[in-house]
């Protein structure tokens, strides 16, 4: 069995940022070694995958997956690829897939498409027998790439030398390593998604500190700031900057220190992509993430986690106009099930997530046909220490929700 610990990160370079880039066309798979032409460097496969149309992809995976029966369960996030979700047999955002992973006790196997965090979250949550399986292990995030563990735990020792007794609760968003999620479970923490983070602030507020939310300030900001708290009461911590870029007053008067964190994918809404949009529809409606940055947040006339969007916009009415803020393999899957909507893309040159993408259903089948052969490969198993305190964060965060 291949078990992998720690990920390879393989960052994203600006030519795989744009590579997949599009205006108009749906993002359509092509067989692997057409995606390697644009010169993107991704986990090595078996040859004989790398040629595969999607079409026989799909048959073989078809097959592979009828084989392997309840063995094997398949989870996947809505930023994946139509080639990929076609074949989970559950579907949703972080938090939902996070309650999926700790329901599934019976399945052997349990392939993740989505990323890294999700992986290991979802190894956290399940019995040690199970094998959690990401399909590419490079399918990494940026934004948990931001916050790495060394400077996470400088950043812990300087505050706590400058606020000396004074409680401080460090929340960690979902999107970041296990080794985060530890750091949170081992000092009272927890974890959020976008679904609960307000759940989650308040339970820490509660305890009449201060919280250190990590690796994503937006939405660290967007939620604190729709919960009364004031951009005066809210600092970032730069880790490359001595003091995180603040001055021993700053820290003793805020309430909450944000992670200068971000995602790569929703920082790329603007306000003025927002006013096109009310400019050309007059009636419409602007959904966007809560990683998108707080003007954006601030000037859309909904903002949620990715389940939250999906809901809204489906239970809309026939005839309304969307424009949507976030991952795009997700608004064109809403555009083309939702046709009697007007649904499109706040953003008109549209990016998907690049690590995201990185599951490619050739990568799906080399998983699944190495369990029928008895070879699970790309098992993410998380440390054992770790594994605990940071179920400790993660089981929290569901008795919250
Ligand atoms: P949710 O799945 O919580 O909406 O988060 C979106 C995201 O960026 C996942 O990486
Ligand atoms: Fe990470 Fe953003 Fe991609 Fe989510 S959408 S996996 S936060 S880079």
């Amino acid at each position: 069995m291949a078990t992998q610990t720690k990920m390879p990160v393989v960052p994203i370079t600006e030519l795989e940022q744009s590579a997949f880039c599009q205006t108009e066309e749906d993002l359509e798979s092509k067989s692997l070694i057409e995606e390697f032409a644009v010169g993107v460097k991704w986990q090595r496969i078996p040859k004989k995958y790398l040629g595969l149309s999607p079409k026989l992809l799909a048959g073989r995976i078809q097959s592979a997956k009828k084989l392997l029966g309840q063995k094997v369960v398949i989870l996947g996030h809505h930023y994946q690829r139509d080639e990929v979700i076609q074949f989970a047999d559950y579907t949703g955002d972080s938090f939902k897939l996070s309650e999926y992973a700790a329901s599934q006790t019976d399945a052997e196997h349990i392939i993740f498409c989505g990323v890294h965090f999700m992986a290991e979250t979802a190894d956290i949550l399940t019995d040690n027998s199970q094998n959690v399986i990401l399909p590419n292990m490079t399918a990494g995030c940026s934004m948990a790439d931001m916050a790495i563990t060394d400077d996470v735990l400088d950043c812990w020792d300087d505050l706590n030398s400058v606020l000396k007794r004074q409680i401080v609760t460090p929340i960690t968003y979902m999107n970041s390593t296990a080794d985060i999620k530890s750091l949170c479970g081992e000092n009272d923490g927890v974890v959020c998604t976008s679904s609960n983070a307000k759940k989650t602030f308040e339970w820490a507020l509660k305890k009449q500190g201060k919280i250190l939310f990590l690796p994503d300030q937006h939405l660290g900001r967007n939620t604190a700031s729709r919960m009364g708290v004031s951009n005066d009461e809210m600092i970032v911590w730069d880790p490359f900057k001595p003091l995180g870029g603040n001055s021993e007053e700053d820290i003793n008067k805020s309430k909450i220190i944000l992670w200068k964190g971000h995602c790569s994918v929703h920082t790329r809404f603007t306000l003025k992509q927002i006013n096109s949009a009310r400019d050309k529809h007059n009636d419409v409606k602007v959904i966007v993430h809560p990683e998108c940055t707080p003007d954006v947040v601030d000037n859309a006339d909904l903002y949620g986690s990715t389940e939250f969007i999906i809901n809204e916009v489906v239970n809309a009415k026939p005839g309304s106009t969307w424009a949507i803020g976030t991952e795009i393999n997700l608004v064109n899957r809403l555009a083309k099930e939702n046709q009697d909507k007007n649904i499109f893309c706040l953003d008109s040159i549209v990016c998907p997530c690049a690590t995201m993408y990185r599951i490619h259903p050739a990568y799906l089948l080399w998983m699944l046909e190495n369990l029928v052969e008895n070879n699970p490969t790309n098992v993410v198993k998380v440390a054992s220490k770790t594994k605990e305190n940071a179920r400790k964060a993660l089981d929290l965060m569901l008795s919250l929700s």
